[in-house]
């Protein structure tokens, strides 16, 4: 947790960090809320990057849903993250000698064999991989935009001609884009200066730490519209350098209330987020959680002394019954950034103001310890998020670190 917070108190202390329900709107000192904009979608509540995600970042009302960009290997775009298709396809059954080979090696053939939806949940059972242009479809009518980010663009050599062709030549794509509804972003400089110049109408972002010298700045604000950067590094300070500029401010990726309300507090333009409905609704308001129930996580130790997967002692989040009724915790599962899934074992109850420490690594289970044993690492030790799921996904809290 060391470098979170140190320029930026953007995440809440633990308590603080429990109590999400009833939030009230932030006071922003007069500005406007900042947009919410769904993250791969909405990638904490649906498989990333993929047709029905898209979906439920619109149902959202976010302003915005972003998405990642990538060419297959005959140079198809496609909507994919990662560099492999290991964490979230069912790459290593369907090609079973290329399951970490990268996902730009294939062609759009072979991509579509893939199923992108049963890692995030059997409902969503062949999902697939989509086309740029399933994007285009999905996001339909209405006013909400597309961030399509230009994702590892050193590996999908031609990609910013391929993208300006699409969005410029394609009547769908014409049609949003005359409505400003589509916007590019990367954090490579090149690709996106590459891109900006054969599609000069479409605004682009720059992502990236905010630059320390004032050149890089100038040169950005040269040809971007704004800037996106990660909350958990951002100084206050660069804030005044960026808006001097006249670039726009997003910030990436803001999963607990705590840390939208931070951002809305210092009038940022954009929040990123891979809960897009919860903080559409924190930002209007409402009760971000309507669903919670008490159980909630009360602190993260990602980085103990020693190694995080030790025995007994390793990395663990704890969970606080913070309601007056005891709740059977059997088979909850805590959710982290990229969807790793620790789970409650089965007969755990908490009674009102208890604790139930949720180990990633072996140890012997007690009534307020559980092990998961899983053989790899979790919790990001430089920040992550973890969000608590009762069974069927029912989204009970947010905590961010
Ligand atoms: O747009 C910001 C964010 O998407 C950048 O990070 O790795 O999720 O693409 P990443
Ligand atoms: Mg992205």
């Amino acid at each position: 947790m060391g470098a979170l917070g140190a320029s930026l108190t953007l995440v809440g202390p633990p308590a603080l960090a429990a109590d999400t329900t009833g939030t009230p709107p932030s006071d922003s000192g007069g500005c406007a809320a900042p947009e919410v904009v769904g993250h791969r979608g909405s990638g904490g509540t649906s498989p990333e990057n993929t047709v029905a995600s898209i979906r439920d970042a619109r149902r959202s009302h976010a302003a915005s849903i972003e998405i990642d960009v990538q060419l297959s290997a005959d140079g198809t775009p496609f909507i994919f993250h990662d560099a492999t298709g290991t964490r979230t396809t069912d790459v290593g059954e369907v090609y079973p000698d290329r399951a970490s080979s990268p996902i730009v090696d294939f062609t759009w053939a072979e991509l579509q064999q893939l199923d992108a939806g049963s890692y995030f949940s059997p409902r969503y059972a062949g999902e697939g991989i989509p086309h740029l242009d399933d994007a285009a479809r999905a996001l339909g009518g209405g006013r909400t935009t597309l961030n399509i980010e230009i994702k590892s663009p050193e590996d999908s050599p031609g990609v910013e001609a391929v993208l300006a062709e699409a969005l410029t030549q394609d009547r769908r794509w014409q049609r949003l884009v005359a409505r400003d509804r589509v916007v590019v972003s990367s954090f490579d400089e090149a690709s996106l200066t590459a891109f900006h110049e054969l599609a000069p109408q479409i605004p682009v972002l720059q992502i990236g730490d905010i630059p320390a010298d004032d050149a890089t700045l100038d040169r950005w604000a040269g040809f971007a519209d704004g800037v996106v950067t990660n909350y958990r590094i951002l100084d206050p300070a660069d804030i005044d350098r960026v808006r001097a500029r006249d670039l726009e401010l997003g910030l990436y990726t803001l999963n607990s209330p705590e840390a939208v309300d931070a951002a809305a507090d210092l009038c940022v333009d954009e929040v990123i987020t891979d809960f897009p409905t919860e903080m559409v609704r924190l930002l209007r308001g409402r009760d971000p959680l309507p669903r919670a129930n008490g159980i909630e996580v009360s602190e993260v130790v990602a980085n103990p002394d020693g190694d995080d997967l030790q025995p007994e002692t390793g990395e663990h989040v704890v969970l606080t019954n913070t309601s007056r009724r005891t709740i059977d915790v059997s088979g909850y599962q805590l959710q982290d950034a990229v969807i790793n899934r620790l789970v409650v074992g089965e007969g755990y109850t908490l009674a009102p103001g208890a604790e139930l420490r949720v180990y990633t690594g072996p140890g012997t289970d007690t009534p307020d310890r559980f092990y998961n044993d899983l053989g790899r690492n979790v919790l990001n030790n430089t920040g992550d998020s973890v969000a608590v799921l009762a069974p069927r996904l029912r989204l009970l809290d947010l905590y961010a670190y």
